[in-house]
């Protein structure tokens, strides 16, 4: 995929459309090694923390990335055209820890510009993240009523918060 490097203050996207329906790749590890893992996400955010560009994920502690996201300083999201719906639904479905993602999915992990974590050859948009916060979420804090039914095996998310640090897509994000 032809990408090109924007600055993540110009990034041109549709926040609460593109995490609801286009849903991210999330990876963490370290790809020079071959030490890492990545599945889908749908719930996060993007934005401005303590003045610097914000990605933000939440994850269960169920999930085999998320022994990469504790372990490694970094992760990437990225997104991919409609065609890759289907792949990204079954990383959704599927653990690294039983099936070999790169293999089922013949998605192509590659170095990052600036981070341990693969971005991959052929997403669309590409965010460079290094982890800067974490919190877990206390259900003692959930004000709307309909939250706790998400959690039936209380394994409350983990929330990371992520400074991007490089962003690159292709023309339809840079405004
Ligand atoms: C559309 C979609 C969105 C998802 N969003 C999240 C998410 O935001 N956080 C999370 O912890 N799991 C989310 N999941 C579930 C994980 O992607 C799923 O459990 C995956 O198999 C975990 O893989 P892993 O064990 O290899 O890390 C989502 C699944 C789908 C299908």
């Amino acid at each position: 995929m032809k990408r090109a490097e924007i600055a993540p203050d110009r990034l041109t996207c549709l926040p609460v459309h593109d995490w609801q329906k286009r849903w991210f790749l999330l990876a963490s590890g370290d790809f020079a090694s071959g030490a890492f893992n990545f599945m889908t996400v749908a719930w996060g955010g993007l934005g401005c923390m303590w003045e610097r560009p914000l990605a933000m994920i939440v994850v269960r502690p169920t999930r085999y990335t998320h022994e990469f996201l504790e372990k490694y300083p970094d992760f990437t999201l990225c997104q991919f055209s409609k065609e890759y719906s289907k792949k990204l639904a079954w990383c959704g479905a599927n653990s690294g820890r039983q099936v070999d993602k790169v293999k089922h999915t013949g998605l192509t992990p590659e170095a990052g510009r600036l981070v341990a974590a693969p971005v991959f050859a052929e997403a669309e948009l590409v965010l460079e993240c290094r982890k800067i916060y974490w919190s877990d979420f206390d259900p003692a804090h959930f004000v709307a009523g309909y939250i706790e039914g998400n959690y039936p095996d209380k394994d409350y998310h983990r929330v990371y918060f992520g400074e991007i640090l490089a962003a690159a897509g292709t023309a339809a994000y840079r405004g």
